[in-house]
């Protein structure tokens, strides 16, 4: 997590590293900071606990003219939120000043070391090491920036992007990567650096993705150098960033989150287009058409992801069961990466990441196609770090998702899945032109679905003032609702801070049962399938115990309609589609809920929309 920024050239450099920051804030928002060095080599460092708009009042009457300077938004790992704690970090005699994003393992016994040769160390973070260590090797091998900064990482385990400026050189940033997202912009005789492309886009479309192990010599008037560890040279590889700046703000509405929730039909329309052809007839993924070896050969099928990528994981084993009949599992990328897992190589093992960063993530896809496995990812950021490590894969084409609640990423996953779920089983032989057919033209409706389902944002406004004061809250389904009654407890959880618990709606006597009471309301995902008769049973279960009970059910729904105390009904679409379709009342229910409580719902307590660490 963290987000950093740099910035070398004639612009405003602190407007520039501010505005970055500001998009960047929902990698992290414990705390920001600057170095800028003016024109003259002078390096002064700003930073204070909390948002970026804390470090603007900070800097208000402070000198801000500078023509380099790097910046960063924190995401605590190594030592509390606080001003000291920090970045940037400097080394003890004032050099150096470093961002960090990321984590150095190793950082207890660098810094033992370090203290034995007499360094003395302010903060408690991990990226206060790394500065003095630069800045060690520097001074003992009497070398410049660039070679300090490649000594110094070679002693290094751990995670991190880093930008690194040096007193009395107020042209240059060393920036390096490894396992972290860095990318550069190259402007008009200046350039921008940055965790995502997110800081620039309305200054340049030139983009570099810096490698892992490779570090980034920025200097004005100079080209890019891109070096490995042993000083290796590598081609400059520039990019054309594809992103609009309408993208990255609310057009009118008071938070991304209900921005991006009411943006679905056109992004699941994105994500649609071009996919799904001749009217539903055809269903194409390049990503499979291109590998349809691997696709026939496939004897199972892995699912990697964290979070909501994870929920939107489930859904995709009960699609790619029901219509490839291929075996599928479904892991925590946490989990998976330590679990000594078999892998074959007939395995097809796909990576789901809105970011494309998630550290977990990627480091199961690495033990994935190191076992030899075929790696799939589906991912929302291009460019980024899973798309990049994977053999093949697909966009989903969502745009910019801002709001830390993953929302319209997650409709954009569970479509493409849908639509992979589609390819595949056609490809072997397991659905036939009418189901395609069927499942295309289903699937080009579906846009519209969701608008018509958005229409019930005021009625669930209204409703949502009725339960703002639960303490807890079950969400139940079966099926494809089973994942959806899981993604609906997340999303309350994380920006109500409301316990919610996601469970099978079946298993609910096993135990949980037990906490249902007045006290407790019932979320229950219900629309019409072939488990709508068995739901229907545990919603009396629930009502016979004094539960009170909000249903998400189908138009022309009567028989939960008769029982419940709420109900929201969705346009009836096919079995495997209802989840796109039912996840979006509870999206805004939890939204509602959160904002009736005064809640940041952008940017939640304690999270960060990418995790970039274990
Ligand atoms: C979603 O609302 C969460 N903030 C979180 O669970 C997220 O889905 C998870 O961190 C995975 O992120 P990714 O999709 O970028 O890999
Ligand atoms: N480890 C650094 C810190 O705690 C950076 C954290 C991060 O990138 O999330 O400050």
């Amino acid at each position: 997590m963290c987000g950093i920024v740099g910035y070398v050239g004639g612009g405003n450099v602190y407007d520039i590293l501010i505005g970055g920051l500001h998009r960047l804030e929902y990698r992290g928002y414990d705390s920001a900071g600057v170095a800028l060095e003016s024109p003259s080599g002078k390096l002064s460092v700003y930073k204070t606990l909390g948002k970026v708009s804390n470090l603007e009042a900070f800097c208000k009457d402070k000198d801000t003219d500078a023509s380099v300077g790097i910046a960063h938004t924190r995401w605590a790992t190594h030592g509390e939120p606080s001003d000291c704690n920090a970045h940037p970090h400097y080394s003890e005699d004032g050099n150096i000043a470093i961002v960090h994003n990321g984590t150095i393992e190793n950082y207890k016994i660098i810094k033992d070391a370090l203290t034995q040769h007499g360094c003395t160390f302010k903060s408690e973070t991990d990226t206060e090491v790394l500065a003095q260590l630069i800045e060690y090797v520097r001074v003992t091998n009497n070398c410049s920036l660039v070679d300090a900064v490649r000594e110094a990482l070679k002693e290094v385990i751990g995670a991190y992007a880093i930008a690194v400026i040096e007193k009395d050189h107020p042209d240059t940033i060393v920036a390096a990567r490894q396992s972290s997202p860095l990318v550069v912009g190259i402007g008009d005789g200046e350039y921008f650096l940055a965790s995502d492309a997110t800081p620039f886009v309305e200054f340049t479309d030139k983009v570099v993705y810096v490698d892992d192990g490779q570090i980034a010599v920025i200097t004005r008037g100079e080209p890019l150098r891109l070096l490995d560890l042993d000083n290796k040279e590598s081609n400059v590889d520039v990019k054309k960033l594809k992103m609009s700046i309408s993208q990255l703000e609310k057009g009118g509405y008071p938070h991304f989150m209900l921005k991006e929730i009411f943006e679905q039909p056109e992004t699941l329309r994105d994500c649609i287009r071009g996919r799904v052809v001749e009217g539903g007839k055809r269903v194409i993924l390049n990503g499979v058409f291109d590998n349809q070896e691997k696709f026939l050969k496939a004897e199972r099928i892995i699912l990697v992801a964290c979070g909501t990528s994870w929920h939107a994981s489930l859904i995709g084993k009960y699609l790619l069961q029901d219509m490839c009949r291929i075996p599928v599992e479904v892991e925590y990328a946490s989990e998976f990466r330590y679990s000594n897992p078999v892998i074959i190589d007939r395995d097809i093992v796909i990576a789901v990441s809105q970011s494309g960063e998630t550290a977990d993530t990627l480091a199961a896809i690495k033990i994935a196609k190191k076992m030899g496995a075929f790696v799939y990812g589906i991912s929302n950021v291009v460019g980024s770090s899973i798309p990049r490590e994977t053999d093949s894969g697909t966009y989903i084409h969502v745009g910019p998702e801002i709001g830390v609640a993953s929302t319209k990423a997650f409709t954009g996953q569970v479509m493409v899945l849908t639509l992979l779920a589609v390819c595949i089983g056609q490809l072997r032989g397991h659905l036939n032109a009418e189901q395609v057919q069927k499942l295309g033209e289903a699937i080009l409706k579906i846009p519209a679905y969701v608008k018509e389902t958005l229409k019930l944002d005021k009625t669930i406004e209204r409703l949502s003032l009725i339960y703002t004061y639960a303490h807890n809250f079950l969400y139940l389904g079966r099926g494809y609702s089973y994942p959806v009654a899981l993604e609906g407890a997340l999303k309350l959880k994380e920006i109500s801070y409301i316990h919610a618990e996601g469970y099978p709606a079946a298993e609910m006597k096993h135990g949980p049962i037990a906490l249902i009471d007045s006290e407790m309301p019932s979320v229950i995902i219900a629309p019409k399938d072939h488990l709508y008769d068995k739901i229907v049973s545990n919603v009396q279960q629930v009502k016979a115990r004094g539960g009170s009970i909000i249903a998400i059910v189908s138009d022309g729904d009567e028989t939960i309609s008769g029982i419940a105390d709420h109900v929201l009904k969705v346009p009836d679409v096919p079995e495997c589609l209802t989840p796109i379709i039912t996840s979006i009342p509870l999206q805004l229910l939890s939204y509602h809920i959160a904002i009736n409580k005064g809640k940041d719902v952008d940017m939640p307590r304690n999270l960060a929309k990418s995790v970039t660490v274990e």
